[in-house]
């Protein structure tokens, strides 16, 4: 995976068509405005027009009057509906599509041929793998490039996940991997600090100052290992000293199976998206 998440490009005249705001196409919206798409460039459709409206002013864009209106002049149109809906709505966006707009499915499970098939040849198609962290620019996208992509739309596609936190090539074959270690990873996260601020309510903390506490450590955490680029071992070897408070926790945590319990999730979700694919 090649992190080439720097945007350069000037985004202001780029006009996208997302289809489909909901809770993973509202926060790539989000990045994208972050990056710098304009609001009256950024055209919301979703499957009403009172829905359409609500999501365009939550995201401080722009709702469309209808699929066609927002497509028709689009550089990038954005496919946020879900999986099952995709390749129906690819077949009916063929005819608007612009020469030289780029498809970009946030799809899981439908892969790049099957969307290249349903367009005429040589369309741009472009799959997003995002995590709604990116909604505060600190979360994760997996690019996949299509066969039709050019270096040019490669570029201006990361440009547009500049702000999302890191944006990385990927090849569908690590879609999978990519959803188990950040796609839905996520979802993961927030159980485990969940769990950790229940906790910390239960041993007396006002579950403020708790979800402060959890909060702050798991972000140090894992700035700490960035920054620093220690082994998490390493890291967590200098927390514990001989017979003290974090070992007989660290010994706790492996009795309950934390570490097994992590990965099979992963490889639950993992798995799950090979199923998906597979049809
Ligand atoms: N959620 C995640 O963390 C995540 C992560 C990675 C990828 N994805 C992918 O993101 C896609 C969307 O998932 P989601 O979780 O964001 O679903 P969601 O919250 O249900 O959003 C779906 C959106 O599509 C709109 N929509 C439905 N039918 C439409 C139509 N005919 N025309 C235009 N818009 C229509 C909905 O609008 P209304 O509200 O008006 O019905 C809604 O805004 C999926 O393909 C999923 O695989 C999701």
């Amino acid at each position: 995976m090649t992190d080439t998440s720097t945007g350069t490009i000037d985004l202001s005249s780029v006009r996208v068509a997302l289809i489909g705001a909901g809770n993973m196409g509202g926060p790539v919206g989000r990045t994208l405005l972050d990056a710098g798409v304009r609001p009256e460039h950024l055209l919301v459709v979703n499957s009403s027009t009172a829905s359409s409206e609500r999501a365009a002013e939550e995201l401080g864009a722009t709702a469309a009057a209808s699929r066609t209106e927002a497509v028709r002049q689009a550089d990038v149109v954005v496919l946020g509906v879900k999986p099952y809906q995709i390749l129906d709505l690819v077949a009916e966006l063929r005819e608007d599509l612009p020469t030289g707009a780029i498809v970009l499915s946030l799809a899981a499970g439908v892969t790049l041929a099957q969307i290249e098939e349903a367009l005429p040849a040589g369309a741009a198609v472009v799959r997003a793998m995002p995590n709604t962290p990116i909604s505060v620019g600190e979360g994760a996208v997996g690019l996949m490039r299509g066969s039709a992509v050019t270096d040019a739309q490669h570029e201006l596609l990361h440009a547009l996940f500049s702000r999302a936190g890191v944006a990385v090539d990927i090849t569908e074959d690590q879609v999978h991997a990519f959803i188990g270690a950040a796609g839905s990873l996520s979802a993961f996260v927030f159980a485990i600090i969940e769990a950790m601020t229940d906790e910390g309510v239960r041993l007396g903390l006002k579950r403020d100052l708790a979800a402060t506490l959890v909060q702050q450590t798991v972000r140090g955490a894992a700035t700490m290992l960035t920054e620093s680029g220690m082994h998490p071992a390493v890291a967590k070897n200098g927390v514990s000293s001989p017979g003290g408070t974090t070992v007989q926790g660290l010994a706790a945590l492996e009795r309950e199976g934390v570490r097994a319990g992590v990965a099979a999730a992963m490889a639950a979700s993992a798995e799950a998206s090979r199923a998906m694919t597979a049809g």
